[in-house]
């Protein structure tokens, strides 16, 4: 089975992947990383630049009937089993992002992403299973252990979790207004 992890930067994609792929035994894949090794995409700036169709048809070839936990914020364009989509409060993002250096146009683009559900909307229009993981005042283990039980419980659908236009004034500061 091919398990997508896809979010916002920040959200802990890459926590929950690796953790996920260690409980159920199957290989963790960074989706950047396999472009980066599979020469797919160009670099822009420090920014990797990626066809996602090409990457779709690469990870397909490659990993089709494997069971495999792939980590990237484009995973929910990959022909996945399950797409989780994980969310944090936006405010985590800023946080996380600006302890990670990033530049201040960048650290808003994102906490604007996260408020608003893009990766959300995006994973729904481009697969039927989706089932959305809110991190925010969980430990890694307990987001973990939320995605294991929907596993097992044979859900393929839920979204429709989070509302952060709810704490739209906590992250002010952060966005690009
Ligand atoms: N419930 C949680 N799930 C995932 N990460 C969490 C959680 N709570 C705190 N974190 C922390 O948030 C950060 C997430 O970073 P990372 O996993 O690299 O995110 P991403 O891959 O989405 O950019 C890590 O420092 C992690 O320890
Ligand atoms: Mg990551």
């Amino acid at each position: 089975m091919i398990i997508a992890i896809t979010g916002t930067p920040g959200v802990g994609k890459t926590t929950v992947s690796k953790l996920l792929a260690e409980r159920l035994g199957y290989e963790y894949v960074n989706l950047r990383d396999y472009a980066l090794e599979n020469d797919i995409g160009e670099m822009k700036g420090d920014e990797l630049e990626v066809e996602v169709d090409e990457l779709a048809y690469n990870f397909e070839r490659d990993f089709k009937g494997k069971d495999v936990v792939v980590d990237g914020h484009l995973s929910h364009f990959l022909p996945a089993d399950i797409v989780i989509v994980l969310r944090a409060h936006p405010r985590l993002v800023g946080e996380r992002l600006t302890e990670r250096g990033y530049s201040k146009e960048k650290i808003g683009e994102n906490v604007e992403a996260e408020l608003v559900d893009v990766i959300l909307v995006e994973a729904l229009e481009e697969n039927e299973n989706v089932i959305e993981v809110d991190t925010t005042g969980k430990t890694p283990e307990e987001a973990v252990d939320e995605i294991l039980e929907l596993i097992e419980k044979g859900v393929k659908k839920r979204v429709g979790l989070v509302d952060w236009s709810e704490v739209y004034d906590e992250v002010i500061p952060y966005l690009r207004l």
